[in-house]
Order: structure tokens, then C-alpha cells, then sequence
């Protein structure tokens, strides 16, 4: 072979090579390509965004239009429109759950790995939440442009976690409606592009220069006219509503029937959807398997519409994955399946997660059960917002998130963020006598024991797809001390047998500190699956107190899973020193809890749920009651109503650090009046019922009038700087407790302080929307008379007058 053909052979390789990527990054097809489909109306980016819509309605059959209600859209040929797969799922990473996304073919093989949600709530961080959200974007336009991903995901999931045993409460952002909201703005509004967080303060200058009023609807030029509505990936909140049970006893998720009252509804279940479409503007809603009060979620117009009507919703409606056929297979309620597809269309469902529709719409319309203006309205939607995707803009590689690729994912800036995330979420549980930290230097040898030890891709929990740099518990230990040794002590995480204990009891005794890693994983509690227990499972706490018993020192008992777990065995036991709880910490999470044991991060996360005991288990979890109902013995559910005893409570977290907490001003007692004298005369209309409270619509001109700063001095004690969260309560009047929260969360702010000094916050409360209570039926109300606010153990009182 000559030298020439050679060179000319390994030339045609590399450019082979080189042109790997590049041929990929043209796979996906865009429609409006030219030179043939370029000049429809709809690939017009100078005309507005509904009459693009409308111009590619015009153009398709009822046939063509029937198609288009599946998340797997087959594509339009004669228009050079290829398929569309709706279905992408992104919950804390790119995750491989819906077929949108693939990890198998193509340039990117992995994607960042953030810990589960509920961990990440616990950090109680806003600006984390918002840059999570906004890292998982690039990566999905990263995945999106060279064929791996689709543009619209089914995140976050804001179901209110309202019993332990819940399966997927590991999904969520924890229990309390006001922090699940928080969470859903921050994330939506981080993933659809927006360059800032909503955040605190934020969200009170915009209110302070009155451009949006509280609770007032569609007030901004939104998804209606192509001005200002760019989305650079679509978020969806779900799942809407009053979802949170899988599969307990004789109740499944697709035919339960959720019976909620209104007012649980109104200061529950309800506001994180609220939040998240008229605060964050999210482009998508799901609705639910479930019925609530005997209607399924997703043939329920007055609950879908609300979205649209109240709170300003202009984005498209799927439904869960076949909860189209539940409506008429598990619920039965409807007589055929041609009448749950009329149902779901008529309430507001615009496309169907599966093929329910795809094969029953059809002979809907010719038995007269659907009208084609029906099948158009769900098409505008879908339509709408895939044009404010620049789906139908032309070359998207061109385009203004064109740029993004490989190059993009799994940096190590990613990857930084992923471990700060767990570095910030950890809760330190337990840690007597300052038993944590070690110092690295003094420590010979370590133990880490327990089925969770050497878990990798495990550590993310539901909803993951291939992390970049999966590392386990022990890769983060290995880091610190040359000399860690390993064993399970259990074959997995159920631990039905004692059979390896020998092994584990001899590596504990040769080892100077042991480290159990216990708690649950999938097996335990995913979709689909809830727990019967709150014990940890089979010979788990068993293995613990053995080796706790054997070790030299006192042992650290790590946790892991996002249900609370009932651990009161080792909480009073002195030979476990520390108890750490670290959820499914992703890909960050070894290394963060390593930096956490040797006192290179000071951790300062607090639970976003209470910790129940066992004895819960006896509540009935398809009783969806908030409240307590002492005649059944029913204890209600959350710090918000639960009046019986706990593990730990909600907002419960240590650190290495002692705080200590002041409240600077207004006085010990402050006195609001909600008129002036000037306005009696409002007085007189704007009082209904029962003169010792308000109602908050009523008196909605006043509320920024009444609104009040609260200076905080936050003392750090302790040798260490760290960030600490702040949590400020507030407690109705005398007299108003019946039905009302026990406490209900005002504000949180996680704080930065440094040691031995004092660092100073600022929360400006409104007593409309943080002083107000539900009333049974449902009405914002605001009790008059001495509100307490609460702060750690400080109590201050806030008395409202007329
Ligand atoms: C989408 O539909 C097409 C055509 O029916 C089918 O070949 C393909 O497998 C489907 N994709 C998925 C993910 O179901
Ligand atoms: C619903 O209908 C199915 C048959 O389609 C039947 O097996 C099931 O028992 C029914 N469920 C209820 C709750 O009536
Ligand atoms: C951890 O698991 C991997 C396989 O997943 C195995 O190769 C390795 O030996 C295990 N490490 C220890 C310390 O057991
Ligand atoms: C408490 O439970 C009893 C018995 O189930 C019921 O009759 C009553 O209405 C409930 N009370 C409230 C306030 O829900
Ligand atoms: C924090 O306070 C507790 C209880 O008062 C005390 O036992 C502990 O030593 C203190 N820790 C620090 C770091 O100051
Ligand atoms: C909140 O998270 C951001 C992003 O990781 C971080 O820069 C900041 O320090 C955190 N704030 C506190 C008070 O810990």
C-alpha cells in the first residue's frame, strides 16, 4: 500500500471520524426547512404566534388532526413536519423515564445527576433551586439539538407530601404548600429560561411597584400574542390533582377517588399549582389518574378550567400517561371509551400521554361525541406552544439555543452544582456531644458498612437517567482515609436475613470510626409502590445496634431514601453518636457527605416533612383529611395539623454550629390597623359575616398598606461559618384555632453566617397572604386580634385591628 493511499485511508478515517458528531448533530429534522417548507404562513416568525397556529390548523385534515393527540406525533410528511415526542422527563437531571429521551444513541452519553428533589428542598435555597433548574435547560437544549431529547418535560412534581408512606413524596419539594410553591416557581421559571430568580425579595419589589397585584390573573402579555412568551424548554407541573398515593391496600392511583374538602383545597392541595402557572407561568399542566370528589382529574372541566380562567394558564394540558382510558377502564365513569375521550376533550385535556385518543377519537366524531372545534382548541394549545419552543422557526442549530451541545453537559461546573446541592440538602439529624466532625488527620481507619455503602446510580432515586460520574458513599470516604474497608452486612436493602453480619461485625472491630449506611432505595418506595412501614427494613436496625454495640467508638449512622423513617431505636442510643440523612444524594452525594464527616462543609439542610413514628401507619393513607378528627382518632397530617407525636419535625436540622436568633424590630408587640379613619366608609361595605375577621379579597387594597418588615439577628456561636435556614411561623389569634394550622410557615431564607458573629435579615411579612387562614369553605379570611410569629423559640405578637 502506498504511502499516499494510506495517508489519503487514514485522512478519509479521522474526517470519518470528525464528521461522527456532525452527522448526528443534523439528525433531528426541523419542519420549515427549505426549500420546499419553509414558506407556509406558520413558519413565519414576523406573524404572531396564534395566527401561526391557526394558519397550520387550516392546513390539516380531521384525520391529520387526530394524530396530533398523542405525545408520540408521527409528524405531517406533505408539510416537512417530522415526529414530535412530547413525553421528556427532567425531574432533577435529564432522566431516561420517557421515550423523548435516550442516553443510547448519539453524542451524549450521561447528564448531570442532581440529588432528589426532596433533598434538594431541604436546602431551603432558592438561588440553588433556580440554577439546578437552569443547568438541566442547557442540557436539555444540549440533548434536544443533536437528536437525544424533545423540548418539552414533565417536571416538577408539586404534589403536596402528605402521608410518609407515599412512594413518589420523594419527588416532591416536601410537605408545606408554601414551600412547594417556592420550589415550583424557582424551577419553572429557572427551566423555561428566565434569567433571574423569583426569589424572596424579588417577588416583593415587583408587588411594592404595584405592576402585579396578588392573586390577579393573566395580567402579563403571555403566550398570547408571540410577544415576551419564549420558552427555552417547557416545564409542566403535575400532577394535578390531589395526587399522592400510589398503591395501598385496596386503593390504586388509577381509580382512587381523592375525597377533599375545599377548604383543604384551598390552602393545600391547591396552591403549588397555583404558584406554579400564575407565579412561574409554566407551559404545561398534568393532570392526575385520580378523580377528586368523584370526578377524574382529567375529565374535570371546572378543575381544568380553573387553571385557564383564574390563573392566567396558557400553555397545553396532557394527560398522565393513559389516564384518558382510566377515566372509562379503572374509574368507570363513563359508559364507553368514545366517552372518555369527549370528556377529557371537552373539560380541557389537550393531548392524551398514550394512544387512547389516537384510537378512539375518530368514532367519537362520528358518533357525534366530539366536535371538530374541540379536537382544534386542544391543537391551538399544543401548537402554540411549540411555536414559542421555535419548534416551527426554522433551523434550530441557527438559532438562539443552537449553540448548545456535548460540550455543554455534564461540565464541571454541572457537577460542582450537584454536589454543592447535596452538600446543602444534608441533615444532620443527631450528633451528640459533637461527636461529627472527625479531623481527617487523626482518623487511622474507617468501616463503612450497610447495603447502601457501595450504591451508585441507586443514589438518585426515581426518575434518573445515566449520571455522568457516578460515584458511591465509599468512592467519597476513599478520598479522606487510604484505609476503608467495606461490607454490606445485608445482601440489599430489603436485608431479609442476617447471614452477613459475621463479616461486617469483623471489618467494624479492626476499623478505628464505623459509618452504617442504612435506609431505603426503590425497592422500598418508588411509583406504583408505597410502603406499609416506616421501619427500616428486615434485619436493617439489627445490623446497626449489633455494630454499634461492637465498634470502638460510638458509631454514624447514615440515611438514605426521601420517606421519613421511624429511627427512634437509635435515637436515644449513646453508641450512635450521629445521625445524618442524605436522601438520594445523586451523583454529588458520596463526596458531599465525606466533606461533610471531616468538616469541610458544615451542613445546615432542615426536613422539608416530619418524621412520623411507626404507630402512623394505623391513619388510613387514602383519607385525605389535613385536618385531625379526634372522634376517629384521626391525628391530621403535617406540622401544619398533626397533633400526635413525632421522630423529627419538619424544619428540624443540627449543624456544626450553635445559632441563636433575635428579633430586632418592630417591638414585642406591634398593632396594624386595616383602616384608616378615612376609610370608614370601606369599612362599612367590605365587612361580611362576622365582624372579628376580614375577608382577604375583600380587603385586597389594603393589604400592601398593612405589610410590615421584620428584622432578624442571626448569632452563629459556633467555631465554624456556615448556612444556616431561617424559618419564621406564624399562629392565629385565640379563638380561631378550630381548623386552623397549628403553624403555618411565613418565610424561610437560607443565611450565610460566619462564626462567632452576628449576620441580619430582613422578611417583610404581608399579613393578607402570610397572617390569613382558609375557612371551611374555602375563603381567604384574616383573623383580627394577636397573631404570634415564631422564630426558633422566640415569640412575637402582631395584633391586626380595624
Ligand atoms: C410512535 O409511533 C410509531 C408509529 O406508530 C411507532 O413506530 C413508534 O414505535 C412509536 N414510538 C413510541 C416511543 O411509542
Ligand atoms: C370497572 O369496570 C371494570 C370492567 O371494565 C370492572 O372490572 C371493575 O370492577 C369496575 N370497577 C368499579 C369500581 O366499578
Ligand atoms: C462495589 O461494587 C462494585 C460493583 O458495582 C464492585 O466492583 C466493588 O468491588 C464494590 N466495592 C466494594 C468495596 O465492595
Ligand atoms: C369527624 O369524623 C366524624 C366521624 O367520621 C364525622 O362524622 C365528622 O363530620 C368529622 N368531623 C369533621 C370536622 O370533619
Ligand atoms: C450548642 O449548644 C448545645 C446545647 O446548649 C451544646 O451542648 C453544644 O456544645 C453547643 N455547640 C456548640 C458548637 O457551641
Ligand atoms: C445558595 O445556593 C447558591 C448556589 O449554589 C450558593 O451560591 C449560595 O451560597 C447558597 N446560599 C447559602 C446561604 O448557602
Amino acid at each position: 500500500m502506498s504511502s499516499t493511499i494510506t495517508t489519503a485511508i487514514i485522512l478519509l478515517l479521522f474526517i470519518t471520524l470528525i464528521n461522527i458528531p456532525n452527522s448526528q448533530s443534523q439528525s433531528p429534522k426541523f419542519p420549515c426547512q427549505p426549500p420546499h417548507h419553509n414558506s407556509y404562513p406558520f413558519c413565519n416568525t414576523a406573524l404572531p404566534i396564534p395566527t401561526r397556529a391557526q394558519s397550520l390548523l387550516s392546513l390539516l385534515s380531521l384525520s391529520e388532526k387526530i394524530k396530533r393527540l398523542s405525545n408520540n406525533d408521527t409528524g405531517i410528511p406533505r408539510l416537512g413536519i417530522p415526529p414530535y415526542e412530547w413525553w421528556s422527563e427532567s425531574l432533577h437531571g435529564i432522566a431516561s423515564n420517557g421515550p423523548g429521551v435516550t442516553f443510547e444513541t448519539g453524542p451524549i452519553p450521561a447528564a448531570t445527576g442532581f440529588p432528589q428533589v426532596i433533598l434538594t428542598t431541604s436546602s431551603f435555597n432558592r438561588t440553588l433551586w433556580f440554577s439546578i433548574a437552569s443547568v438541566i435547560a442547557v442540557e436539555a437544549r444540549a440533548m434536544y439539538n443533536v437528536g437525544q431529547a424533545g423540548l418539552t418535560f414533565w417536571a416538577p412534581t408539586i404534589n403536596i407530601f402528605r402521608d410518609p408512606r407515599w412512594g413518589r413524596g420523594q419527588e416532591t419539594p416536601g410537605e408545606d404548600p408554601m414551600v412547594v410553591s417556592a420550589y415550583s416557581v424557582e424551577y419553572v421559571r429557572g427551566f423555561q429560561g428566565e434569567k433571574t430568580t423569583e426569589g424572596r425579595n424579588r417577588y416583593q419589589d415587583t408587588k411594592r411597584k404595584g405592576r402585579r397585584r396578588v392573586l390577579s390573573g393573566a395580567d402579563d402579555n403571555h403566550g398570547g400574542d408571540g410577544g415576551g412568551d419564549e420558552l427555552m424548554v417547557s416545564a409542566c407541573c403535575k400532577h394535578f390533582s390531589a395526587y399522592d398515593l400510589e398503591f395501598w391496600g385496596n386503593y390504586a392511583r388509577y381509580n382512587f377517588n381523592a375525597i377533599v374538602t375545599e377548604q383543604d383545597m384551598q390552602d393545600t392541595y391547591e396552591p403549588p399549582f397555583r404558584s406554579c402557572i400564575q407565579k412561574a407561568k409554566a407551559s404545561c399542566l398534568m393532570c392526575s389518574y385520580n378523580a377528586v370528589n368523584g370526578i377524574p382529574a382529567c375529565a374535570d372541566k371546572k378543575l381544568l378550567q380553573k387553571a385557564r380562567t383564574e390563573w392566567g394558564f396558557k400553555g397545553y394540558i396532557t394527560s398522565d400517561c393513559d389516564a384518558v382510558a382510566t377515566i372509562y377502564e379503572y374509574q368507570n365513569y363513563t359508559k364507553s371509551p368514545e366517552d372518555a375521550v369527549a370528556i377529557a376533550l371537552k373539560a380541557g385535556t389537550d393531548i392524551n400521554c398514550g394512544t387512547y385518543m389516537l384510537i378512539h377519537t375518530k368514532s367519537a366524531v362520528e358518533k357525534g361525541k366530539v366536535k371538530e372545534e374541540e379536537i382544534d382548541k386542544a391543537l391551538l394549545n399544543l401548537f402554540k406552544v411549540q411555536l414559542r419552543l421555535g419548534l416551527y422557526d426554522g433551523d434550530l442549530i441557527k438559532g438562539k439555543y443552537g449553540k448548545f451541545g456535548p460540550q455543554d453537559v455534564c461540565t464541571s461546573n454541572h457537577k460542582n452544582l450537584a454536589l454543592e446541592a447535596a452538600k446543602q440538602g444534608i441533615v444532620l439529624l443527631k450528633n451528640d456531644n459533637n461527636f461529627l466532625p472527625l479531623k481527617k488527620n487523626l482518623v487511622s481507619s474507617l468501616a463503612v458498612i450497610g447495603p447502601m455503602a457501595n450504591a451508585t446510580s441507586k443514589l438518585g432515586g426515581g426518575y434518573i437517567g445515566v449520571p455522568c460520574s457516578p460515584k458511591s458513599i465509599i468512592d467519597g470516604f476513599k478520598k479522606y482515609i487510604k484505609k476503608t474497608s467495606h461490607s454490606s452486612g445485608c445482601v440489599d436493602v430489603a436485608c431479609a436475613s442476617n447471614s452477613k453480619f459475621p463479616e461486617a461485625i469483623s471489618i467494624s472491630k479492626e476499623a478505628e470510626f464505623v459509618i452504617i449506611v442504612a435506609g431505603i432505595d426503590l425497592s422500598q418506595e418508588t411509583e406504583d409502590h408505597d410502603r406499609f412501614s416506616l421501619l427500616l427494613p428486615g434485619y436493617q436496625s439489627a445490623l446497626i445496634t449489633t455494630i454499634a454495640a461492637i465498634s470502638k467508638k460510638p458509631i454514624v449512622l447514615v440515611l438514605t431514601g426521601g420517606g421519613p423513617l421511624d429511627v427512634s431505636f437509635a435515637q436515644g442510643d449513646p453508641r450512635i453518636a450521629t445521625i445524618i440523612w442524605v436522601g438520594y444524594p445523586g451523583e454529588g452525594g458520596g463526596a458531599a457527605l465525606a466533606q461533610i464527616v471531616f468538616g469541610d462543609h458544615n451542613p445546615g439542610g432542615k426536613l422539608p416533612v416530619t418524621w412520623y413514628p411507626q404507630s402512623f401507619t394505623s391513619v388510613a393513607m387514602n383519607d385525605m383529611h389535613m385536618r385531625p378528627n379526634l372522634s376517629h382518632n384521626y391525628p391530621g397530617r403535617t406540622y401544619r395539623f398533626y397533633t400526635g407525636p413525632t421522630v423529627y419535625k419538619f424544619g428540624h436540622g443540627l449543624s456544626y454550629s450553635n445559632y441563636t436568633y433575635n428579633i430586632l424590630s418592630p417591638p414585642t408587640k406591634s398593632i396594624l390597623h386595616v383602616f384608616n379613619s378615612q376609610k370608614t366608609n370601606i369599612l362599612q361595605q367590605t365587612i361580611t359575616g362576622s365582624s372579628n375577621y376580614l375577608y382577604v379579597d375583600k380587603i385586597q387594597q389594603h393589604c400592601d398598606s398593612l405589610r410590615f418588615p421584620i428584622q432578624i439577628s442571626i448569632t452563629n456561636h459556633g467555631p465554624f461559618d456556615g448556612s444556616t435556614v431561617v424559618m419564621l411561623f406564624a399562629q392565629v389569634p385565640k379563638g380561631f384555632e378550630q381548623g386552623a394550622p397549628l403553624k403555618q410557615l411565613v418565610e424561610f431564607e437560607r443565611v450565610h453566617t460566619l462564626s462567632y458573629l452576628d449576620t441580619n435579615l430582613r422578611i417583610l411579612v404581608d399579613p393578607c397572604k402570610h397572617l390569613s387562614i382558609v375557612d371551611e369553605f374555602g375563603k381567604m379570611i384574616l383573623p383580627l386580634g394577636d397573631h404570634t410569629l415564631l422564630l426558633d423559640d422566640l415569640h412575637h405578637i402582631v395584633s391586626i385591628a380595624m
